[in-house]
């Protein structure tokens, strides 16, 4: 089996993280790692015997790596991404593919022209078997012809100290949005996967209405589908206890999602059919409740990796999420956030370049100081988004 020499570029929390596994996977040889600061790359050299690099265009030109795993702040992923393919090398990046979704196009397009690459994209939770399993259960029609979905998905209380603990976060300058580009990209990747992307949205967005940020930390959104389905989706940052909670209603019945549980309302026969032939005024269709625990404490990041890994060496490995099946999530967050901004529906795929615009006008437009603080405690461990 091929030995994949991997580059870590980036090496915060979420890369130590994830080198951590890294010895478990075979196939995979960590050979070298990139960041701008050195205590970072001391951290990392403490674990792991790598060649350091101070910038991650270095490490791609090195010819010590076959594959780059990118984990830095978001703007970076695809200027990586596209020096990655460029150099040859595979690419696996961190969430979110890119900021904007013209960003993720861009990448596309060069990766078309090095398709023998890997291009894949961090979204584990794809990989965990509750998700799968319900996954299964759409896709084999057991919901029937889908109607409505809503989700409340409000756990991702930060304090004002996770903000102020890199200056690159919660700024349209260094992140470039706020829950939907941070926390988010997980929930809005399961919605498009599972149920497909809608076609538009109307969303009310606030900004800094929690902390002191300049970003969204609070967004409530109304989806429509091309097929007539429809949905909400309700996120914060600034609530305790939230809420994380999808239901999605079919022909068939309701399955909810909530605490890890999965429970199914199946209806013994098509509401739609059951409506019109019974004679009975308040009649209502008879149903089975199915309760699934579908468990798995693995946060899915080594699945990823391994399957990246394993689709440089077996290119008929079926990716858990290519880079271009990331764009869908990046699309609907930008979406929701220009809805918000403009006070307008707008379809998806929004009108890119105006989006573009719309963020350039932000970073120009800012005014906002981030507050100095001491450093921050951070546990990787409790930030897995
Ligand atoms: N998939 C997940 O569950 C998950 C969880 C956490 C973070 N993430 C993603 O990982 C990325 C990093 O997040 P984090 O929490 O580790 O942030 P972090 O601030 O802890 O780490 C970012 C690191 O990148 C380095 N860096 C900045 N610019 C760089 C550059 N140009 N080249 C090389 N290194 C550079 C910084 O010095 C820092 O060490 C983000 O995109 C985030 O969305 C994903």
């Amino acid at each position: 089996m091929k030995t994949v020499r991997l580059g870590v570029i980036g090496c915060g929390g979420m890369a130590r993280a994830h080198m951590a596994y890294f010895p478990t996977i075979p196939g995979l040889k960590f050979t070298a790692a990139a960041d701008p600061f050195d205590e970072n790359i001391d951290l990392v050299r403490a674990d792991h015997d790598i060649t350091p690099f101070d910038d991650g265009q270095k490490l791609i030109k090195s010819g010590l790596v076959d594959a780059i795993l990118i984990c830095t702040p978001h703007y970076f992923h695809p200027e990586l991404s596209i020096a990655g393919f460029k150099a040859g090398l595979h690419v696996l990046t961190e969430k979110p593919v890119a900021v904007t979704a013209r960003d993720a196009v861009k990448v596309e397009a060069v990766h078309a022209k090095h398709q023998k690459l890997v291009y894949a994209a961090m979204f584990q939770i794809r990989a965990h078997p509750l998700w799968k399993r319900i996954k299964a259960m759409i896709d084999n029609g057991e919901l029937g012809k889908l109607q409505r979905m809503n989700w409340i998905v409000t756990n991702w209380f930060r304090s004002q100290a996770y903000f102020n603990a890199g200056a690159w976060r919660a700024t349209w300058k260094g992140e470039g949005g706020g829950v939907l580009l941070n926390q988010c990209p997980h929930n809005l990747d399961l919605l498009c996967w599972l149920l497909g992307s809608p076609s538009s949205v109307q969303a009310q967005v606030a900004l800094g209405k929690y902390h002191n940020i300049e970003v969204e930390d609070e967004v409530t959104a109304f989806l429509q589908w091309k097929n007539g389905m429809t949905g909400v989706f309700v996120t914060s940052t600034g609530e305790y206890p939230g809420t994380d909670r999808l239901e999605i209603i079919g022909d068939r019945g309701k399955l909810t999602v909530a605490d890890g549980i999965i429970t199914f309302n199946q209806t013994h026969e098509s509401i739609l059919a059951f409506s019109k032939t019974t004679d009975e005024a308040f009649a209502t269709p008879a149903t089975d409740t199915l309760t699934i625990e579908a468990g798995g404490d693995d946060p899915g990041h080594r699945i990823v990796t391994a399957n990246f890994i394993r689709k440089i060496q077996k290119p008929s490995t079926q990716l858990i999420c290519s880079g271009q099946d990331a764009l869908a999530e990046l699309e609907l967050g930008n979406a929701m956030l220009m809805s918000g901004l403009t006070n307008k529906p707008v379809p998806i795929p929004t009108n890119r370049a105006a989006y573009d615009r719309m963020l350039k006008e932000l970073i120009k437009n800012s005014t906002y100081v981030k507050p100095k603080v001491k450093k921050a405690k951070v546990d990787m461990a409790k930030s897995f988004h």
